[in-house]
């Protein structure tokens, strides 16, 4: 992502590059139709009840009022098709390989790369589980971002972070916005948090219902706190791995403390730049891993 537009420079590695987008107006092949994945699409995410559709049992809910997907592939004439950077692996698979300060790199990553996605783009990612966080490997020993009229520096551990599956996701581009309407994926009265507090539930589940709780189904419109939500979720996540839960590893017992003081502070915020400014003031918040800000020097 790179813009340097009204906003200032605002440059960030952390999500993929898209090297061409496809529209297929033919049909799709069979590989794609045949495969399991496919098959087991949620049909919940692609057609949202109507309300109107008659009560059924289970055995024929998906068959009688929905298509197919194999209907859906073989007679919807377009489907679009990207080819992007290839990103790594899954968080969800590496988590437990990682160390310390490879975890506050990876942290970090996430958190400056919502600052400026939020600046360009007014963006809300509104899925950031950790199968939608990627990890590659960078020959690069520190990352550079551009913020407004700063440089940022951050050491990269040779890790660097892609998200991914912007399914979800709303932003807003050249005055329009692009954003998917989710109240469908809660039922009646789940939206309200504080009412279902008696309800456990994972904490991924929670993120979606405390981010409905926040947008109250106003989803074209902006809640950055929705990133926030989410990170504190991802830094949850880490801060139970065992790259950091135990104190055998150098530096785990200091990364888990400032991971549980970000979590802390991120509850309290509503911007991930107003976060941002909070730790960059504080050298105790910008420990380990530091990150480092300049000016931007113009030339002429
Ligand atoms: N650019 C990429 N580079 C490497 N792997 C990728 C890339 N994009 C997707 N993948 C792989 O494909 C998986 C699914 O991709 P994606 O999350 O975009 O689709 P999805 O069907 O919406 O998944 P889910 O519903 O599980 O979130 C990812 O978890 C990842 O393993
Ligand atoms: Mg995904």
């Amino acid at each position: 992502m790179d813009t340097g537009g009204k906003c200032g420079y605002l440059m960030c590695g952390t999500f993929p590059q898209v090297h061409q987008v496809y529209l297929a107006t033919n049909s799709v092949p069979d590989y794609f139709v045949n495969a399991e994945k496919v098959e087991q699409l949620d049909y919940g995410k692609i057609f949202p009840k109507t309300g109107e559709e008659e009560e059924e049992d289970s055995s024929t809910r998906h068959c009688r009022s929905r298509p197919s997907v194999r209907d859906l592939l073989t007679t919807k004439p377009e489907v679009a098709i990207m080819k992007m950077e290839d990103c790594g692996l899954p968080m969800a698979d590496i988590v437990g390989k990682l160390k310390p300060l490879e975890v506050l790199s990876l942290v970090k990553q996430i958190l400056i790369g919502f600052m400026v996605a939020e600046k360009a783009f007014e963006f809300e990612h509104r899925d950031l589980h950790m199968g939608n966080i990627m990890v590659k490997h960078t020959e690069k020993d520190t990352l550079k971002y551009m913020y407004v009229d700063k440089n940022i520096y951050l050491p990269s551990y040779n890790l660097q972070v892609k998200i991914i599956d912007t399914t979800f996701s709303r932003l807003k581009f050249k005055r329009k916005v692009y954003y998917r309407n989710l109240s469908h994926l809660f039922n009646e009265g789940e939206i309200d948090v504080e009412k279902n507090k008696k309800n456990p539930l994972s904490h991924q589940n929670q993120t979606y219902r405390a981010m409905a709780s926040v947008i109250q189904h106003d989803w074209p419109s902006s809640y950055p706190r929705s990133n926030l939500l989410w990170c504190i979720y991802i830094i949850k996540k880490f801060l139970h791995s065992r790259a950091i839960r135990k104190d055998k590893q150098k530096y785990a017992s200091s990364v888990r403390k400032l991971l549980s003081a970000y979590v802390s502070i991120l509850v309290n915020m509503q911007t991930m730049h107003e976060f941002f400014s909070f730790i960059y003031q504080k050298p105790e918040l910008n420990r380990y891993v530091p990150i480092k800000m300049e000016a931007i020097q113009f030339n002429g």
